[in-house]
């Protein structure tokens, strides 16, 4: 059994617990980050693209790339809106026009490899492919999170705070729930899911294309020159595997078709898999000496690509309120974090909701159908020809300023 002593021990080495490390390691806090999953199996799993403005901010300027090497700047494709296709046409909501901000279309698993190398050139403390993790003591002064690494040799590690970094299925949100009876867990399920494929094709749209059909959702999005992403609305038990190339694009086609005579650039379809779609949130997002950030306290539907976006922006402020709690040896300084980090969730919650409800057919609701299609188009046409209706689309999907 080795021992380490360190002030804050992360559990989650994804780009929330890594960025989380980073900034802490800027304030002169120490950290180890603990990950069950290989690094390699971190790297090749794809996640969502889309940067918002204070997200590359975060990366840009707080020293995770070396000078001259800013990997999202000089990597990433800068993309200074989106379009709304409804209709058989398609209509650009121009984010620089309407609120001065860009997002970066910049693969998460990109940003996990820029995190993990800034991490790894300075020192820090990062541990993957370990095994029966578990947080213990929370009860005292000193947690401590104990595993075995990938040869089965025991380790603990000792810190003043824990931070529950670990994801969808995380085991820190239960320990928080254990310890607070008056927790508690907002839900919503979707009658739906999205069926996402990586492809070799050239790019079919400047920008990405945010698509509303009779047949529900599609989402026309990028990698690079030869590769693309995309994915379409879908039934939560589809079986990716059963599904041909030829069947997936005629599918894609038929949801893009139109008026404008729009056509897919079609390739192999190198990817094919399934996508859950939820909402969930948990309140508090702190006890005592344990924290939870990103998905770990809060999952959003994939439509506007929020998820990694509201992680990085929780690791902001809760490596301000952890150097504060440790530098003046208080915890109640930690109280702050539930309330300010929740504050930005809730809008996140309500603008990927208000993204999808607007862009997907419900299924099930034949009595209502027509009604509900025809509202749908009104809604869609309503916000495309008003500025202020762009405008709000605009705010939320390039991010609100950070609290
Ligand atoms: C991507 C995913 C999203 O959910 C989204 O809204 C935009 C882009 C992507 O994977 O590229």
């Amino acid at each position: 059994m080795t021992s380490t002593r360190t002030q804050v021990a992360i559990v989650g080495g994804g780009p929330a617990g890594l960025m989380l490390s980073h900034l802490l390691d800027r304030a002169g806090v120490d950290s180890v980050v603990m990950d069950n999953r290989a690094v390699e199996e971190i790297r090749t799993t794809h996640r969502a693209g889309i940067l918002e403005r204070d997200s590359v901010r975060l990366l840009a300027e707080t020293g995770v790339y070396e000078a001259g090497r800013e990997g999202v700047i000089t990597d990433g494709d800068r993309h200074g809106g989106i379009y709304l296709r409804f209709g058989g046409e398609s209509h650009h909501i121009d984010f620089e026009e309407l609120v001065g901000a860009s997002v970066w279309l910049y693969p998460q698993t990109d940003v996990f490899v820029d995190l993990h190398a800034a991490r790894v050139r300075d020192g820090g403390d990062v541990r993957y492919g370990i095994s029966g993790t578990a947080v213990r003591d929370l009860g005292g002064d000193l947690p401590r999170v104990t595993y075995d690494d990938a040869e089965g040799v025991p380790h603990e590690v000792s810190a003043d705070l824990v931070v529950g970094a670990d994801g969808s299925r995380s085991i820190c949100r239960d320990l928080v729930a254990q310890r607070e009876p008056g927790h508690r867990r907002h839900f919503r399920e979707y009658p739906f899911a999205w069926f996402g494929i990586l492809c070799e094709a050239p790019r079919s749209s400047p920008e990405l294309v945010y698509a509303r059909s009779d047949r529900g959702f599609a989402l026309i999005s990028q990698r690079t020159d030869s590769v693309q992403r995309m994915y379409f609305q879908c039934d939560p038990s589809e079986d990716a595997s059963s599904w041909s190339d030829d069947r997936i694009w005629s599918e894609l086609q038929a949801r893009l078709a139109g008026s404008d005579g729009f056509q897919l650039k079609e390739g192999r379809v190198i990817e094919r898999t399934v996508l859950p779609f939820r909402s969930f949130v948990q309140t508090p997002m702190h006890s005592g000496r344990l924290l939870l950030a990103g998905d770990a306290a809060h999952t959003v539907p994939p439509t506007g690509a929020k998820g990694l976006n509201l992680a990085l922006a929780d690791t902001r402020v809760l490596a301000e309120v952890v150097e504060q709690a440790l530098r003046k040896d208080d915890l109640e300084v930690l109280a702050s974090y539930t309330q300010r980090a929740l504050a930005r969730v809730w809008k996140a919650q309500h603008f990927s909701y208000w993204m999808t409800t607007m862009l997907h057919r419900a299924p099930g609701e034949e009595a209502h159908r027509g009604f509900d299609e025809l509202r749908q188009l009104g809604e869609l046409t309503s916000l495309v020809s008003s500025e202020a209706g762009s405008t709000y689309l605009a705010e939320g999907y390039t991010g609100w300023p950070t609290a």
